[in-house]
């Protein structure tokens, strides 16, 4: 970050329509500052602060979107039990290295007759994108492609703890020749291991335990690695029967290549570990490098 900060001084650090942020990214731009963006949906917690803060390391200015996108959701319900927390998430990502937020409405984003569609297809069609409905990375690639086209940034970044998602943004950023370079970021995790998510908080007091169970499944499987196992149906059975034990329902537990996310039979370098389960009503996911 540079000792100037933000290219415009007394300016707001809030904007909500693309054509403001497209005025503020032009000033940027003049002051040749170097520009990183993270986008989340609000609901900032640790996660998103350690890639506001890592944004802040290398870039001059932050961008940090807050939008709720309605097309990734593909339950009403869901949709409108997000958390909307903006006033301690502007507070939050200011405090962590933002230097402009961009927190535009539905209907900015989505204004009547809005009519185009981003599918990326291969590496959105399983897991995620199987158990979460098509519409889901349709709904993330079509947000992801507007914000980094709307803010022109140098680096975007993402949580590894989506990996699908951050394999997903890879392929389309790559495929319409985007000029940002897509940076993942390892997932923060609570001492116990449990990844960092919004949902946490919905877990019940007895929940934390088979929470747990997700990560201790992701680091059997890394140690039986490291102990020589590379046989993929061997290691899923024993990752499968930690969560089960435990009572999660499992919706899947995969050997994985990291940037098509096909399945493989042995574990080769860069394997990735993924896994999605339910903890009651709440949906948990988690991922980790297997070799
Ligand atoms: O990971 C998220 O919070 C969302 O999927 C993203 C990338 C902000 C797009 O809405």
């Amino acid at each position: 970050m540079t000792e100037n900060g933000p290219a415009e001084r007394g300016r707001s650090l809030v904007v909500r329509t693309v054509s403001e942020l497209r005025e503020r990214r032009a000033a940027i731009r003049r002051a040749e500052h170097r520009v990183g963006v993270v986008p989340t949906m609000g609901a900032l917690h640790e996660g998103h602060l350690a890639l506001i803060r890592a944004a802040a390391e290398e870039n001059d200015e932050v961008v940090v979107s807050i939008f709720v996108n309605p097309t990734q959701f593909n339950d009403a319900a869901d949709l409108d039990a997000y958390p909307r927390t903006e006033d301690r998430d502007v507070e939050l990502a200011q405090a962590a290295g933002a230097t402009l937020l961009f927190v535009p409405s539905a209907a900015e984003m989505y204004p009547a007759g809005f009519a185009t569609s981003v599918h990326v297809g291969g590496v959105s069609e399983r897991w995620e994108g199987a158990t979460r409905g098509a519409s889901h990375f349709d709904g993330v690639a079509l947000v992801v492609t507007k914000l980094l086209v709307s803010v022109g940034a140098d680096t975007a970044y993402f949580g590894q703890k989506d990996a699908q998602q951050v394999a997903v943004v890879r392929r389309l950023a790559a495929d319409l020749n985007l000029p940002t370079t897509i940076t993942a970021l390892p997932t923060v995790r609570d001492v116990d291991g449990l990844a960092l998510s919004s949902r946490n908080a919905r877990l019940g007091t007895g929940d934390r335990e088979t929470a747990l169970s997700l990560s201790r499944s992701l680091q059997r499987a890394r140690d039986l690695v490291a102990a020589g196992e590379r046989d993929t149906a061997r290691l899923e059975a024993e990752a499968r029967r930690i969560l089960q034990d435990a009572g999660a329902a499992i919706e899947y537990w995969a050997i994985v290549d990291p940037a098509t996310f096909e399945p493989l039979a042995e574990v080769v370098a860069g394997a990735l570990g993924i896994v999605a389960a339910r903890v009651g009503p709440v949906r948990l996911i988690d991922n980790a490098p297997l070799a």
